[in-house]
């Protein structure tokens, strides 16, 4: 049985001030029933692990590089992370493959990176709304999805979030039934490819404006395991609803 899981990204979003919403949010949850997981700026890593070190939040990076160390000015190395305090790092968000242009082959690099780390990785997929329009979201999730993962993995340390990249900030959600034919789809796939026990182990997120409105709906559709949740996930009024939605 999949644990469930409330992710936060709070993208960049937060100072040393915010590190009071980390802990409300912590406090709200001293002994959940499914993980969570946050993952501020990477500037705050190191005060909300001192922050948090008693709590049953969890803290994650954004991003890492795919080397373990060396001449790569501005980025952080998975082992960086872990060290900071990271127990997970998210890889090959929408908005990281738009501004950066990360492909799908970085995207397997840096998740192999981050699994060697010791680092949980939860790795993004999704279609913009021309794709979707055009009829090939099933092609480039499931697309994304096989060239973002690599073999031989621990599937108690992947997560996948399926992310429809017209979903995110705007209030726009797919139906009930599109999220569930994309993650009936991913799990098919990771099935497929990883065999029952590893493909059944890894989690599928859904995110792109999951609100507290929106959560418990989102939550029960058929292979949903949580959320990866951005903007609602910067105060404990609106995550901690949709953490207990689950
Ligand atoms: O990583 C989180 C997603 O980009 C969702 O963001 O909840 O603000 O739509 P959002």
């Amino acid at each position: 049985m999949r644990r469930k899981l409330a992710a936060g990204n709070w993208k960049m979003n937060g100072t040393g001030a915010a590190l009071g919403a980390l802990e409300a949010i912590a406090a709200a949850h001293p002994a959940p029933s499914v993980d969570i997981l946050i993952c501020p700026p990477a500037t705050l890593l190191s005060r909300a692990a001192h922050a948090l070190a008693d709590s049953a939040v969890d803290l994650g990076g954004q991003d890492c590089h795919a080397e373990t160390s060396g001449a790569h000015t501005g980025d952080i190395s998975a082992a960086m992370l872990a060290d900071a305090g990271a127990r997970a790092v998210i890889l090959g968000h929408s908005e990281r493959r738009a501004d950066h242009a990360e492909t799908d082959a970085q995207v397997c690099a840096k998740t192999r990176a981050a699994l060697e780390a010791g680092l949980m990785a939860v790795v993004c997929i999704g279609e913009t709304l021309e794709q979707r329009e055009a009829g090939q979201t099933l092609d480039v999730v499931c697309g994304q999805l096989a060239a973002s993962l690599p073999d031989g993995i621990d599937g108690a340390r992947v997560v996948v979030a399926y992310e429809p990249v017209w979903a995110i900030g705007t209030g726009k959600v797919p139906t009930l039934e599109q999220i569930a034919e994309v993650h009936d789809a991913l799990r098919g796939q990771l099935l497929g490819r990883f065999g029952a026990e590893t493909g059944s182990a890894i989690r599928l997120l859904y995110g792109g404006s999951v609100k507290p409105g929106n959560a418990a709906e989102i939550f029960a559709v058929s292979n949903v395991d949580g959320a990866l949740v951005g903007g609602a996930s910067l105060n404990a009024a609106d995550f901690s609803p949709i953490i207990r939605a689950l």
